[in-house]
């Protein structure tokens, strides 16, 4: 069993009254594709933004290789995000937009050029360099913001519903690339989503989230197989649990009365 590489340990975070994170503990290794899985209001954006350093935590600590990244602010932890709102510079070119995180850090400018050009060709944007954001498809512009997120290389990746505001094309399109790029790159993702469909076709794991909890770790396929919960049974598989109504039992039968799933 390798060492865990990033792990969430006892994480609450409390907003007044409401409690968005109850008390989430995850261990991910390095390279994983791991997925929070769950419905709206379930507290997977409140956890990974506080991954991101957007918030503090009221209790709980997440360590990457053993340090604490609570002690540091969101730009010095070196994560990588894309959210569902892109945050692209609308006014720059893609070019500008992917050279943005490197400039930020003062890599040389031949460094720079290379690295863009090695994203375009990873994103598969080669030739829309000097194109403006405002110019771009939906699905190019979550392009651009997957190769800035990745321009200067960052060991984890953070990702908030990317492909929510997308067709179903494009959105499967995309998660084609993503899934390669994470193959490519080894980069380790954590991804949110609440459709079950491109949980399952992206993750090696996915936690499945109820009301601030995570009810589940597991492969797709463990989760499917054997649900912990019924409310995982229901988000993971397709309702195959059917309401049931003991109508009759008999004495003698050494299985009465249990109501299997
Ligand atoms: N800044 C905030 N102030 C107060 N309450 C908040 C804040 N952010 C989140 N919450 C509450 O915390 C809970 C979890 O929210 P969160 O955004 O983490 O859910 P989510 O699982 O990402 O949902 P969705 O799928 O809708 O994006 C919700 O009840 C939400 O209303
Ligand atoms: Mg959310």
């Amino acid at each position: 069993m390798t060492a865990p590489y990033l792990e969430i340990k006892g994480l609450r975070m409390e907003f007044g009254d409401i409690v968005a994170v109850h008390d989430v503990t995850l261990d991910i290794r390095q390279g994983e594709f791991l997925t929070f899985l769950g419905p709206s209001g379930s507290g997977k954006s409140t956890t990974l933004y506080i991954l991101a350093g957007f918030q503090q935590p009221t209790r709980g600590d997440i360590l990457l290789n053993g340090r604490t990244l609570l002690d540091r602010p969101s730009y010095q932890r070196e994560i990588g995000m894309v959210f569902q709102r892109y945050t692209l510079f609308p006014n720059m070119t893609v070019g500008e937009n992917i050279a943005f995180p490197l400039r930020v850090r003062r890599r040389p400018k031949a460094e720079i050029d290379a690295k863009v050009r090695e994203m375009l060709r990873l994103v598969r944007l080669e030739g829309f360099e000097d194109r403006r954001i405002g110019k771009l498809s939906g699905g190019q512009q979550q392009r651009v913001a997957l190769a800035r997120a990745l321009a200067y290389d960052p060991p984890v990746l953070l990702m908030d519903e990317p492909l929510s505001a997308l067709d179903k094309k494009l959105r499967e399109e995309i998660q084609h690339e993503i899934r390669r790029i994470h193959q490519q790159t080894g980069v380790t993702i954590l991804y949110v989503t609440h459709d079950q469909e491109e949980a399952l076709r992206l993750s090696d794991r996915i936690a499945v989230f109820s009301q601030g909890r995570i009810e589940q770790v597991g492969t797709g396929a463990e989760l499917y197989a054997h649900p912990a919960t019924r409310f995982v049974a229901e988000f993971i598989g397709d309702s195959d649990t059917l309401p049931a109504e003991i109508l009759a039992t008999r004495a003698s039968s050494p299985t009465s009365g249990s109501a299997g799933r």
